[in-house]
C-alpha cells in the first residue's frame, strides 16, 4: 500500500534543534550534482579517476584467499591495531610528528570527528569561532549543538588571526577555533606560518581548543606544506583529517588526534554514534599505506588537480570581467570568485538555466555574509568542460 506523505505530521515533535536550515545545504549542494548534463564546478568530490579499482579488486581477491577475518569483523572504538599503526605512520611522514597512541582515533569520515567534538566539547549556548567562509558541513554540524558561530575572516594567508586577536582582547570567549589551514574549503588558500605561531599562542593564551580540519593538506601541488598547527602544538590543537581525498570517500574514513584525555572523551562519545569505523575501510587503508600505493595515488592525484586548477585559472583570466577577484590555490579543489555587486545566490539559479553548477557564497558563512562570492570547485569537473563552463558564467546577463 502507498504511504501519504503528510509533510506537516510530525512538525510538532522533531528536536528544536532540529528546525532551521540545519542539513539543508549541503543537500541543495548535492541535488545540482544530480542534474545530467550540467558543468558542475559546486561539489567538492574528489575525480573518480582517481579511485583505485584494480588494486581495491586484487585487495578483495587476498582477503578471500588468506581468510582475513578482521576486515569484515567490529573493531575496537579507537580503531584496529593495525590501522592505527599505519594512520601514525602516514602521520608522521607528512607532519614529522608521531601522534602517541592515546592522542589518535579513527573516525567515519573528518565529519564524524567533527561530530564528535561537538559531542565533547559543546553546549547549547557555547561559542565556536569559524572562518569566513568555511566549510558548510562544519558550519552545520557545530549549529547542530545550538551554538552561536562568529566567523572571522579570511585573506589570502588564511584566517585573519590578528583580527581574531582584536575580537579576544575585546572579550570574545570561544570554546573551539575551527580552522582549515591548508588549501582551505571553500577559499582555497593557505595559512601563513606566522599565523600559525600566532594562533597557537593565542590558544595558550585564552585557553580555547584549536580545531585543525586538514582535509586538503595531502593535496597540495609544490609537494611544500607548512607545518601543521597540530605538529606545533599538540597541547592545544585537535586535528581532524580524512582519507576521503587521498583514498576514496567510500569507505567513509578519518581521524582525529586530541591531547590524550581528550581523545578519550571522543572515543567515549564515539560509541553512540558508530561504535566503531568500518574495519572494512581501516583495513584497505592498512594495506595502501604500507605498500605505498596511497603516495602513488595522492602523487597522481595531485598532478590531476593541479592541471584542472591551472586551466581554472586560465579561463578565469580570460572570461571574467573587470573587478572580479579570485583566489589562486596551491593545492585542494577550490578557488573563491568575488563579483563585487552580483547577488550570487540568484546567479546560481541562473547558471543552473545555462547547465552550470555554482555554489553561492553565502552558504559558507554562518552569518548571511559572502552574497557576492561564489566557490568553483575544479576536482570533478570534467577538465575539457572547464573552458566552456567559465565562459557559460561570464555570458550569463549581469555579469559582463
Ligand atoms: C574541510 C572539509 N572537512 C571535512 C570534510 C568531510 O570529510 P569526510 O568525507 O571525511 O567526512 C570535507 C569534505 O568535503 C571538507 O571539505
Amino acid at each position: 500500500m502507498a504511504v501519504t506523505p503528510d509533510a506537516g505530521r510530525w512538525e510538532a515533535l522533531y528536536a528544536a534543534r532540529t528546525r532551521g536550515d540545519v542539513g539543508d545545504g549541503i543537500a541543495a549542494v548535492l541535488g545540482l550534482l544530480g542534474v545530467p548534463d550540467v558543468i558542475s564546478f559546486a561539489g567538492g568530490f574528489p575525480d573518480p579517476v582517481t579511485f583505485p579499482r584494480e588494486r581495491i579488486s586484487a585487495l578483495l581477491g587476498e582477503f578471500a584467499a588468506t581468510g582475513e577475518a578482521a576486515a569484515f569483523q567490529y573493531a575496537p572504538t579507537r580503531g584496529l591495531a593495525g590501522a592505527l599503526e599505519a594512520f601514525a605512520d602516514r602521520i608522521e611522514g607528512q607532519q614529522s610528528r608521531r601522534p602517541a597512541d592515546g592522542e589518535l582515533v579513527i573516525t567515519s569520515g573528518a565529519i564524524e570527528a567533527l561530530e564528535l567534538v561537538g559531542k565533547s566539547f559543546l553546549d547549547a549556548g557555547d561559542l565556536v569561532v569559524v572562518e569566513g567562509p568555511t566549510y558548510l558541513g562544519a558550519i552545520q554540524a557545530f549549529r547542530s549543538f545550538e551554538t552561536a558561530l562568529d566567523a572571522v575572516p579570511l585573506d589570502d594567508d588564511g584566517l585573519q588571526v590578528d583580527e581574531l586577536e582584536r575580537r579576544l582582547d575585546r572579550g570574545l570567549r570561544p570554546k573551539l577555533v575551527y580552522t582549515i589551514p591548508d588549501h582551505q574549503n571553500p577559499a582555497g588558500v593557505t595559512m601563513s606560518a606566522e599565523r600559525r605561531s600566532l594562533l597557537v599562542e593565542l590558544a595558550r593564551t585564552h585557553g580555547f581548543l584549536i580545531v585543525e580540519d586538514v582535509a586538503y593538506r595531502e593535496l597540495g601541488f609544490d609537494g611544500q606544506a607548512l607545518p601543521s598547527l597540530w605538529s606545533l602544538a599538540p597541547d592545544v590543537v585537535l586535528q581532524a583529517g580524512t582519507t576521503s581525498k587521498t583514498l576514496f570517500p567510500g569507505v567513509r574514513l578519518g581521524w582525529a588526534i586530541a591531547p590524550p584525555d581528550v581523545a578519550a572523551r571522543l572515543a567515549s562519545a564515539k560509541q553512540t554514534t558508530d561504535q566503531c569505523a568500518g574495519a572494512f575501510g581501516q583495513r584497505v587503508f592498512e594495506e595502501f599505506q604500507r605498500r605505498g600505493w596511497i603516495d602513488e595515488q595522492v602523487a597522481r592525484s595531485q598532478a590531476l588537480y593541479e592541471r584542472k586548477c591551472t586551466r581554472l585559472l586560465a579561463a578565469l583570466e580570460r572570461s571574467m570581467p573587470d573587478g572580479a577577484r579570485w583566489t589562486r590555490p596551491r593545492g585542494g579543489f577550490f578557488s573563491w570568485l568575488t563579483l563585487p555587486g552580483v547577488d550570487t545566490t540568484e546567479l546560481a539559479q541562473r547558471a543552473v538555466g545555462q547547465q552550470v553548477g555554482i555554489v553561492p557564497g553565502s552558504l559558507f558563512f554562518p552569518d548571511g555574509r559572502g552574497a557576492d562570492s561564489v566557490r568553483l570547485s575544479f576536482s570533478l569537473v570534467d577538465e575539457e568542460q572547464i573552458d566552456e563552463g567559465i565562459e557559460r558564467l561570464a555570458r550569463l546577463r549581469g555579469l559582463m
